[in-house]
């Protein structure tokens, strides 16, 4: 899955709200209305372009023996038979009360959007270089394979509660935003990474609490994780076919960037909606620490540098970002006229752009000694 970051200019020019859902038509599950795309904010997962070229071109055999060793676990498809609905759904969706509802389609439409965007990317990149670079070309053949499972799964319980995402419609008018490849590889990582882990996060606890499982769909999270963590582990060892992604001043300052604008979005975008996770029992600053500590940890495997997150401070500036997002969308929401909304907004913008710099400039930790073992 991919998900939504913060470019640094982004940061003090856009506004950090999630967006607001518009009254979409409710069809039936057997004719589902076509929902529209929830609004393009800073928090909505993005689509990504890159320059196929240099992605043809690069040189895989520093590490080609462990790329051959993934594609190999790829071939198996281990989840081919998992993805099947079941009896479960059936009526499913009409046992949560209107609130709960609301809240479960956004996390639906927002996960099979990340899903979808994933898809996309993975599948232009193997059509692209499939003559020039096969290996590399099979492997995201692959990854594009279980991500149009995972978003189709989504997209079947949207149709649940009466709703479809027309997944043509936004491929083709949805926004995509070129990274290099280098660009590509740190965000997607770290997306596969962070999927995994809130997704196995959201499965061990509703194992542990059976009566929060709001919908049959968090069962088959386990091993739809374990897609997530393959597609991670294949990008880890992409950035070690390619050390110099992954090595020296540039690098280490790219990784600080990517791991914060991905945790910080995270972190904005879950407190704003606690009441997805109250829904399953969970407390949205208590999980996204969670998962935000463990990616941190697994990306000290490859990242030259983590993010010190032991740091008080860190989560202190996190906060300050959940309240002038919250800040924003009240100004949003004031009905005020727009030059008005304006000027309410500005000193928020660019006190999250100071609050991301700060965040920015922490001193990180070196991986080697945040886990000298697996290096
Ligand atoms: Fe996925
Ligand atoms: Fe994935």
């Amino acid at each position: 899955m991919i998900r939504a970051m913060v470019p640094p200019a982004a940061t003090a020019s856009s506004n950090l709200q999630s967006s607001p859902q518009a009254p979409a038509p409710v069809g039936t599950p057997s004719a589902p209305a076509v929902k529209d795309p929830a609004k393009d904010t800073i928090l909505t997962p993005r689509f990504y372009t890159t320059d196929f070229d240099a992605m043809a071109a690069m040189d895989l055999r520093p590490n080609e023996a462990e790329l051959e060793a993934i594609c190999e676990e790829f071939r198996k498809d281990y989840n081919r038979h998992h993805f099947v609905r079941n009896a479960e759904f059936d009526g499913a969706a009409d046992k949560l009360d209107p609130e709960t509802r609301k809240v479960f389609v956004e996390f639906l439409e927002q996960s099979c959007t990340s899903e979808f965007s994933g898809f996309l990317l993975y599948k232009e990149l193997s059509r692209r270089i499939k003559e020039k670079n096969p290996l590399l070309a099979e492997c995201f053949a692959h990854m594009a394979r279980d991500e149009a499972r995972h978003a189709g799964f989504l997209n079947k319980s949207m149709a649940d509660f009466g709703l479809q995402l027309d997944l043509g419609f936004l491929t083709s008018h949805k926004a995509y935003t070129h990274f290099k490849p280098e660009y590509i590889f740190y965000a997607t990582y770290l997306s596969e990474k962070i999927g995994y882990w809130r997704y196995i996060t959201i499965f061990r606890h509703l194992e542990q609490n059976p009566e929060s499982k709001i919908f049959p769909i968090f069962n088959f999270f386990e091993n739809w994780c374990q897609d997530e963590n393959r597609h991670g582990d294949f990008f880890d060892a992409l950035m070690k076919a390619q050390p110099k992604s992954v090595t020296g001043l540039r690098a280490r300052l790219w990784c600080r960037f990517f791991l914060l604008a991905v945790f910080a979005t995270m972190y904005v975008r879950d407190v704003a909606r606690k009441e997805f996770y109250e829904a399953l029992g969970l407390d949205a600053r208590t999980y996204d620490e969670l998962v935000i500590r463990k990616t941190n940890e697994t990306s000290a495997r490859v990242f030259p540098v983590v993010l010190d997150v032991e740091n008080p401070r860190f989560w202190e500036g996190l906060e300050r970002l959940v309240r002038n997002n919250a800040a924003l969308s009240e100004a949003d929401d004031s009905g005020a006229p727009a030059p008005l909304k304006l000027i309410r907004k500005l000193p928020h913008w660019a006190a999250n752009g100071l609050e991301m710099a700060k965040l920015f400039l922490m001193a990180p930790i070196r991986s080697e000694r945040f886990q000298p073992a697996v290096r």
